[in-house]
């Protein structure tokens, strides 16, 4: 007999599988918070050091916390000579974020402290692995542009550094701003794919290194943190405002999944969207450079309307759909918009892992058996 369905939920919709004190998502009306601060505030008021140090230790930093914590972030913002030539041999047709998974690998056999389990060696792991896990992939561009080759400065902060290294430009304030706010947006998102990915990892009590790797894995999916680098390859297609409508027409007849829309919990607008929208408009005025605004924002407008008269009211932009636009405006490589996302979101990762292991029973969920007959007769190779 098949196995039990009334505690089959496909994809784990709606399931809690834990408690957690880091983010909460309203999904009906829109809104996230971070340890119980809107994301709104946060995003305007803090730097993405700052919002990290919240999801880290869970609760803001007084002045001086803060600085000791930008002070550990720039001590460990170097990559040791034996990690850069691993990166010199890897291929340059690789993808960033399998660059990121095969380096934190890497990271993790060299960390001196990859055996202990404290929670303060696991803090230490922590800034190692935030500090250096923009270091890899702008190495790796720096190596794919043979022309380039940008050292890190240590005066600028997080964002304004990986700006830096990306473009080989020091950003203005309005552009580390941007890129600051759009790095905190991405933080934390309760039980996404990726964050349940590296709870499920920490849960066999594995190392925060493989279950970061994990997580890598994770949002590298078009589904997940992959589709942001898919928005602007769709926008793309797209030569003029004056084509828009046919093409989400063709869309929507094909049944092809809007890239950057939908949500499995947003049932209205993303809020991050909202505000990555304001930050597009704000890149878009400083840099006289609206191209891909003007499609993206004609594209919310002609999709909301068709999907409305499908009568599919939830599905809205998500945070994907307005971040590529930002990110390509601000000189960042097309397949470095998903890798982005992670050197954001492993701060949320990593708070997840600690957080697993305050409470931890290993996660190991069941699967409604619907295959052949139980104990079906064996027929010896011979006979088959
Ligand atoms: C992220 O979980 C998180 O919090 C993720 C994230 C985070 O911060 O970690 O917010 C980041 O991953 C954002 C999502 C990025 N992905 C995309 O933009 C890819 C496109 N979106 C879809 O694939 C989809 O919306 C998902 C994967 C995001 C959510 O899928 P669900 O909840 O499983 O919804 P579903 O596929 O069951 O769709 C329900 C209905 C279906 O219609 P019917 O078959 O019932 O007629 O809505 C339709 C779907 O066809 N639908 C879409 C659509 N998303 C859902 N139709 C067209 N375009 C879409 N994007």
């Amino acid at each position: 007999m098949a196995g039990l369905r009334e505690n089959y939920f496909p994809g784990l919709e709606g399931v809690m599988v834990n408690e957690s004190a880091l983010s909460f998502v309203n999904g009906a009306e829109g809104k996230l918070f971070y340890c119980g601060y809107g994301i709104e505030e946060l995003a305007s008021n803090c730097s993405f050091e700052e919002v990290a140090y919240l999801l880290i230790y869970r609760e803001l930093p007084t002045a001086s916390e803060l600085e000791a914590f930008k002070a550990k972030l720039v001590a460990e913002r170097y990559l040791d000579p034996h990690l850069k030539a691993i990166i010199v041999l890897t291929p340059k047709q690789g993808h960033p974020m399998a660059v990121l998974q095969a380096m934190l690998a890497q990271l993790a056999m060299h960390d001196p402290e990859i055996a202990d389990r404290s929670i303060e060696a696991r803090r230490r792991k922590a800034i190692r692995i935030i500090a250096k896990m923009p270091l890899i992939v702008t190495y790796f561009d720096n190596l794919r542009h043979r022309d380039r080759t940008v050292v890190r400065r240590d005066d600028l902060s997080h964002a304004a550094n990986i700006l830096y290294m990306l473009t080989g430009k020091v950003p203005s304030p309005e552009e580390e701003r941007i890129f600051d706010v759009a790095l905190t947006l991405h933080m934390d998102h309760g039980c996404n794919n990726s964050t349940f990915t590296a709870r499920v990892v920490a849960s066999t009590e594995a190392d925060i290194f493989a279950s970061v790797i994990a997580a890598v894995g994770s949002l590298s999916g078009p589904l997940h943190g992959g589709a942001n680098e898919r928005v602007i390859e769709m926008l793309a297609k797209i030569d003029s405002i004056d084509e828009v409508e046919a093409f989400v027409v063709n869309l929507l007849e094909t049944k092809t999944k809007i890239m950057g829309f939908g949500h499995r919990v947003y049932k209205t607008m993303d809020p991050r969207a909202v505000i990555l929208q304001e930050l597009a408009d704000a890149l878009a005025k400083t840099k006289q450079s609206d191209g891909d605004l003007g499609i993206a924002m004609k594209f919310m407008e002609v999709a909301r309307h068709k999907l409305d008269a499908l009568g599919k009211r939830d599905i809205w932009p998500n945070v994907d759909f307005f971040s590529g636009v930002v990110y390509k405006t601000l000189g960042l490589p097309q397949d470095f918009f998903t890798p982005v996302f992670a050197i954001s979101r492993v701060v949320g990762w990593i708070a997840h892992y600690m957080e697993q292991m305050e409470g931890n029973r290993i996660y190991r969920p069941r699967l409604n058996y619907i295959g052949r007959e139980l104990g079906s007769p064996f027929v010896p190779i011979e006979k088959r």
